[in-house]
């Protein structure tokens, strides 16, 4: 039987944030998130996550997450000893291991926790923990252990003596307990230190049969307290995720100017200008050229599609198309392969049709495009009336002249032709001419 707890009440009152600690984004996910993603593979019985302060917005994020997480109430939050004091209760009948994993640790890899795991369970300790050597382990607890391995105790940096602290094995906050064992000590811990809070790694030496594991990657134990420390996480991820993707055959003309989150795949021989941001879901085919200066957010984009200086949220583009520069895409555009867009275009909600052309300075939203329609410059669907939503219906084959304004609701049939500057507000049948403007008056000779 495994149950996994997560400390995740603290304040982060380094980050000076309004925002709890664990809810900080990092790579587009929340530290949380992050943690409780790399116990996934260990198939916990119990998942309990320790929350405190602003519990209700750190249990609003995390309650829909498919872990099944309990939450379990710290407060006031006096220490990690106290954190794990609070699971006396509802971990009254569990018999197996406690995995207690900090909230702030979001780079720890599954494989290294399946390790802690498998050592804790081969050596018959009463805890064992993750620690390793760094060269500059401030702010860290020391893992003092003796020439068998095992571990005597932990100090905390504030507390250590000058000797001590030149220990540079430190503690990395991730720990396996026999719970059973585990629970006959927490009531023992005292507040004896700097801090004056109840210290979880006082049980160490109170349970007097530990081990710890070393980490080699020191990435992977790095706590976030502070933002300098999340920025150089982000730095860390996005340097991983860059690398794979150069590894896979995508071009990054500027690596370090992009950003990419985890959930982003690309084809081969994509081409990535700088200055490009790849957000949530993004699938990028094969052969694209993205940038520069483009920002993708949960989209999908076909093979051989260029995309120019442009921004694209929730929207889906067909192979061989070609989008800005300067063009939005917002969510629900469904564009089809071979489908040019043009600067100043923003497309919203919208069904765009194989080989249509929407080059210059226009809005469409709720709109169905037939195929090879031309949509001249500074077109507007109206979709809007002050209270609801329309849809236009343009057929295909057919050229909407510049300047022209779609009233919607409006059906316009196949091959019609709107001249320019119209305001069109009745349904145009297949194969018409619309034109709906005043006529011109030209006075000659008006001078003279
Ligand atoms: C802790 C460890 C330290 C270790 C370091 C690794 C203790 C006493 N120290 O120090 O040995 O080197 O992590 O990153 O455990 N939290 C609660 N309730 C509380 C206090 C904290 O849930 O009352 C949570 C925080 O939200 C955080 C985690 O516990 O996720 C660690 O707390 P933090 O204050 O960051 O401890 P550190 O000083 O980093
Ligand atoms: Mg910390």
């Amino acid at each position: 039987m495994l149950a996994v707890a997560v400390l995740a009440a603290g304040k982060g009152t380094r980050m000076k944030s309004s925002l709890p600690k664990v809810l900080q984004p990092l790579a587009g996910a929340t530290l949380l998130e992050r943690v409780i993603k790399c116990t996934n593979s260990l198939e916990p019985n119990r998942l309990l996550l320790i929350v405190g302060h602003q519990a209700e917005r750190v249990q609003q994020q995390l309650q829909a997450h498919p872990g099944k997480p309990e939450f379990v109430i710290q407060q006031p939050q006096n220490g990690t000893g106290h954190a794990i004091q609070q699971l006396l209760e509802p971990l009254s009948d569990f018999k197996g291991d406690l995995l207690v994993l900090n909230g702030d640790v979001p780079l720890l890899r599954a494989e290294t926790l399946e390790k802690l795991l498998q050592l804790h369970r081969n050596s018959g300790s009463s805890v064992s923990l993750l620690a390793a050597h760094l060269e500059n382990p401030k702010g860290y607890g020391r893992v003092f252990s003796n020439e068998n391995g095992r571990v005597d105790q932990i100090i905390e940096d504030r507390d250590c003596d000058e000797s001590q602290r030149l220990n540079t094995l430190i503690n990395a906050g991730i720990y396996c307990f026999k719970w059973t064992e585990l629970q006959k000590v927490l009531p023992k811990l005292k507040s004896d230190n700097d801090q004056g809070e109840l210290y979880l790694t006082d049980t160490v030496k109170l349970l007097g049969n530990a081990t710890h594991l070393e980490v080699n990657d020191i990435s992977e134990i790095t706590g976030i307290n502070d933002r300098c420390q999340l920025a150089e996480c982000e730095s860390y991820l996005q340097k991983r995720l860059r690398e794979h993707w150069l590894k896979e055959g995508v071009s990054f003309i500027d690596p370090t100017s992009c950003t990419i989150s985890e959930e982003t795949r690309f084809g081969k021989d994509v081409v990535v200008e700088p200055q490009c941001h790849f957000r949530g879901e993004c699938s990028i085919g094969n052969f694209s050229k993205i940038g520069p200066g483009s920002v993708i957010t949960n989209s999908s984009i076909g093979e051989n599609v260029s995309v120019l200086m442009s921004v694209i949220n929730g929207a889906t583009i067909g192979d061989n198309c070609s989008v800005g520069p300067f063009a939005h895409l917002r969510p629900e555009a469904i564009i089809a392969a071979e489908v040019r867009i043009g600067n100043f275009v923003e497309i919203k909600k919208s069904k765009i049709a194989t080989g249509c052309k929407i080059n210059h300075l226009s809005y469409i939203g709720d709109a169905i495009l037939g195929s090879n329609v031309n949509i001249g410059a500074g077109t507007i669907t109206a979709n809007y009336d002050g209270k609801t939503k329309h849809i236009s219906l343009i057929g295909n084959q057919c050229k909407i002249g510049a300047n022209t304004v779609l009233v919607a609701p409006i059906e316009i049939g196949n091959n019609v032709v709107v001249g320019a500057g119209s305001t069109i507000t009745k349904d145009v049948p297949d194969g018409s001419l619309a034109i709906a403007r005043s006529r011109q008056y030209t006075k000659e000779d008006y001078h003279d």
